[in-house]
């Protein structure tokens, strides 16, 4: 048998693997035969070298095969997954999900955490009083059937290859390699077993990946890995140069979810979960996008995307005297304002930076364990081209002591540029992506 450092050799001279190479490099890492420091030089090896379209499709099935995959046959209709990958304020999931299961298009939905500067749908869901996101499968169907939308937490046996993988590559520095964060998503997309996949690439410095192009090509790559392994699967791009909306943190933006559900959300916010609803729609239903950005529009006007989502929370045990009455959510103990240093256009918005001034007053977590503190987090005032003053309150920060909020001030310095001219302005919906389905 060839041994696996010959493998590693060949890759590291961008040599191409066979995908029985690669099935048995992906079972080999997970029964421990493969040691992580091989994996970490394979990994790092692909990181310089890339994969061909062969390799990243053996790779990500393989992962999707290291453990169950869902078989959502028994939910009629045609299930559509939507995944994001990540962003700042990124509440999309709780509007959109509520907004195509009123429109009639199944939910079975398995959301994960926040890690890093990035905030995860489950922490956002568990912050409503009550809200249970480990449902048995039994359960889980069963939701969907009742109410035609569910979102779970991610099973252990979720493609269990990419959790390992993942952690690695965490440590490893090798996170930010596009043929990888392909397989990784893509994998557990697959596992998912919803018949059609939506996927909102972000891009711009609140994103994992930065520059348009290379977003762009992410978005290829899984659309074309997702299209060979038989699922229709498209691709949004969106701006993330600067936090969605104006809540960060978890109950804070459970409260923007909820406005936008009654149709009073920032314009951005809306603008992105009605595109990002009438693709699922479109695609669901398979009518033309007009008419399903139609169908949109009006679930949230009549109230039944609403009452979707009460629906929901009633039915995952969460406590919906909370969301009828948002004022009821705990309050962060104290609150802080950050305040403009000169007066000018705010030009430009660190969204990384943000997302981790959000997670330094607790509302993040740095490691797996790490517990949140669901009120803090910050709520933005201004964004993007806003005039400010000297002195004008540009974000209020809710946290629960004074030391969490003077280290997130003191990062929020770092946040916004200030200029006497306006930035050009940013384009918030960039390319659809769709396959040679
Ligand atoms: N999200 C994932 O699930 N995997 C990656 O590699 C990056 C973002």
């Amino acid at each position: 048998m060839e041994r696996f450092v010959d493998i590693i050799h060949r890759k590291k001279l961008g040599g191409e693997l066979s995908k029985e190479q690669i099935e048995a490099m992906i079972h080999g890492y997970c029964d421990g035969s493969i040691p992580d420091y091989q994996m970490s030089a394979m990994l790092m090896a692909i990181c310089f070298t890339g994969l061909s379209d062969k390799e990243l499709t053996a790779m990500t099935l393989a992962m999707r095969d290291s453990g169950s995959v869902n078989d959502l046959s028994a939910i009629k209709g045609i299930k559509v997954d939507k995944h994001s990958t990540g962003g700042v304020g990124d509440k999309t999931t709780l509007i959109i999900g509520p907004i195509a299961a009123a429109c009639g298009i199944p939910i079975a939905k398995m959301s994960g955490r926040g890690l890093g500067f990035t905030g995860g749908t489950i922490d956002k869901l568990e912050a409503i009083p009550g809200f249970r996101t480990d449902l048995s499968t039994a359960e889980f169907f069963q939701a969907v059937q009742r109410t035609g939308i569910c979102v779970n937490g991610q099973t252990d046996d979720l493609a269990p290859a990419d959790k390992r993988i993942y952690a690695l590559r965490d440590v490893t520095a090798t996170v930010e390699s596009i043929p990888l964060i392909a397989a990784s998503i893509m994998s557990k997309k697959l596992a998912a077993g919803s018949d059609k996949i939506l996927l909102d690439v972000t891009t711009g410095n609140g994103a994992f990946i930065k520059e348009y192009d290379q977003s762009l090509e992410l978005a290829k790559k899984m659309v074309a890995i997702g299209c060979h392994a038989g699922k229709q699967t498209v691709a949004q791009l969106t701006s993330m140069d600067e936090p969605l909306g104006y809540a960060i943190g978890n109950t804070l933006e459970v409260k923007e979810a909820i406005a936008a559900l009654h149709g009073q959300g920032p314009d951005d916010l809306m603008t992105v979960c009605y595109t990002l609803a009438a693709h699922m729609i479109s695609l669901g239903k398979e009518i033309a996008y007009g008419q399903a950005e139609q169908e949109a529009k009006t679930a949230i006007a009549n109230g039944s995307a609403w009452k979707t989502f009460v629906a929901m929370v009633a039915q995952q045990g969460g406590d919906i005297s909370y969301i009828e009455h948002p004022k009821k959510f705990p309050q962060a103990h104290i609150t802080a304002n950050y305040r403009a240093e000169t007066d000018g256009y705010i030009t430009h918005m660190d969204t990384e930076g943000f997302g981790i001034a959000a997670g330094m007053l607790g509302a993040g977590r740095s490691k797996k364990d790490d517990c949140i503190d669901f009120s803090a987090g910050i709520v933005l005032h201004h964004k993007t081209n806003s005039l400010v003053k000297r002195g004008d309150v540009l974000a209020t920060l809710h946290t629960a002591n004074e030391t969490l909020a003077s280290a997130a001030l003191q990062r929020l310095g770092y946040c916004y540029t200030i200029c006497p001219e306006p930035a050009e302005p940013f384009a918030l919906i960039g390319d659809f992506v769709e396959g040679p389905y």
